[in-house]
């Protein structure tokens, strides 16, 4: 099999960071072409399995392999994108198709086209048997960097992000403080295996720099009591409710007295800090489970992310708990990331993705 080339989708200026972290996690040679908003990597060998998983990433949003690049014509954009497809095409080839654009300010007025051309190119591909819905196939992407360009590429949706653009659809809830509850949410759809399941109404939570409310919000939403520790003021019903207590303390020096079952942060402070404040929660027992954010520096991100995973592995290398690590640079985030530590009971221990 040739070596593959491969689309990161990322936050526009985010591209040399996807790079960075290829180069951190894989150390495996190929070149680089970066747009805005996506990279594409020509692998000079072939990729570790790892990497094919969107969720492994932090700086990318999906990843997906490419099949081939076509220029369009003002006139007729359907022909060479069927022409280039016929070479890799076979019957029932593919589950579904998805017609997407880099998330930049070039990108986004695509959207609409994108929607329009959507069920013509569906239609062309069904005519011609290669879309089978109900099959288990790949998912093809036709990924637009401009309308007069196409790149062909595919997926296997149980490795690629489930969502278009590679960005999940959280949606403002009502009587949130502060628009930062989206962090929060999305967080528990990226990051946090089986959500559900680990956030269970009568549960304790500590929300470290909460100030005006909006982490608070998302945890309160799902019945857990909450310590809410900012010297600002929280807001909304955030400030009345019953079971969130608003403690004016400082983030760094203040430790539960019982331990709880779920820490968040989202205090502006340097990354390394916040990642020795989380590793001492852990070592001590104080909570099982832990969101917060990592304000990164404009340069060298990703040596800054590695020290900052250092920290925490470090310490928790020195007791015998197993945990989970995961970080994303989500949608809501800008120039920060967003982790979730959690206390595993599983064999597979100590695992970072
Ligand atoms: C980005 S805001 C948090 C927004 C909040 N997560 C929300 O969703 O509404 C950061 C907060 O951290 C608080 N903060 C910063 N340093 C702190 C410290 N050392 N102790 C407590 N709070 C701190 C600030 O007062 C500010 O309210």
């Amino acid at each position: 099999m040739p070596a593959p080339t491969l689309l990161f989708y990322c936050r526009n200026g985010f591209e040399n960071d996807v790079r960075q972290e290829w180069q951190g996690r894989y150390a495996a040679s190929g070149s680089w072409e970066a747009g805005e908003g996506y990279a594409l990597l020509h692998a000079e060998a072939q990729v570790d399995a790892a990497a094919w998983h969107a969720s492994n990433w932090i700086f990318a949003r999906q990843v997906l392999a490419v099949l081939g690049r076509v220029q369009l014509g003002e006139r007729d954009r359907l022909g060479p994108i069927v022409d280039a497809l016929a070479s890799v095409a076979r019957p029932g080839r593919w589950s579904e198709v998805w017609l997407e654009h880099p998330d930049s300010d070039a990108g986004k007025p695509l959207s609409g086209f994108c929607k329009r051309f959507a069920p013509i190119v569906a239609q062309a591909l069904s005519e011609r048997g290669w879309l089978a819905p109900e099959g288990k196939g790949p998912r093809l992407h036709l990924f637009f960097p401009a309308q007069s360009e196409a790149i062909l590429a595919e997926a296997d949706p149980e490795q690629a992000s489930p969502w278009p653009l590679g960005v999940p659809r959280v949606r403002m809830p009502t009587g949130a403080p502060s628009r930062s509850t989206l962090k929060l949410a999305e967080a528990f759809m990226t990051l946090v295996p089986d959500a559900d399941t680990l956030l269970k109404p009568g549960m304790v939570g500590v929300d470290l720099g909460a100030a005006p409310g909006g982490w608070t919000f998302q945890l309160v939403a799902r019945g857990l009591k909450v310590f809410a520790i900012d010297n600002g003021p929280m807001k909304g019903d955030m400030a009345l409710h019953p079971h969130v207590k608003h403690l004016r303390e400082d983030g760094f020096r203040y430790r539960p007295k019982n331990p709880v079952d779920w820490l968040v942060c989202d205090m502006v402070e340097q990354p390394a800090r916040v990642a020795q404040l989380i590793a001492d929660w852990f070592s001590r027992g104080h909570t099982r489970h832990a969101v917060f954010n990592l304000k990164l520096p404009m340069k060298k991100r990703w040596s800054e992310i590695e020290r900052c995973f250092g920290i925490l592995e470090a310490a928790l290398d020195r007791t015998e708990l197993r945990y989970t690590l995961t970080a994303k640079q989500l949608y809501h985030d800008r120039e920060e990331i967003t982790c979730y530590l959690g206390l595993t009971r599983s064999a597979q221990a100590k695992r970072r993705r």
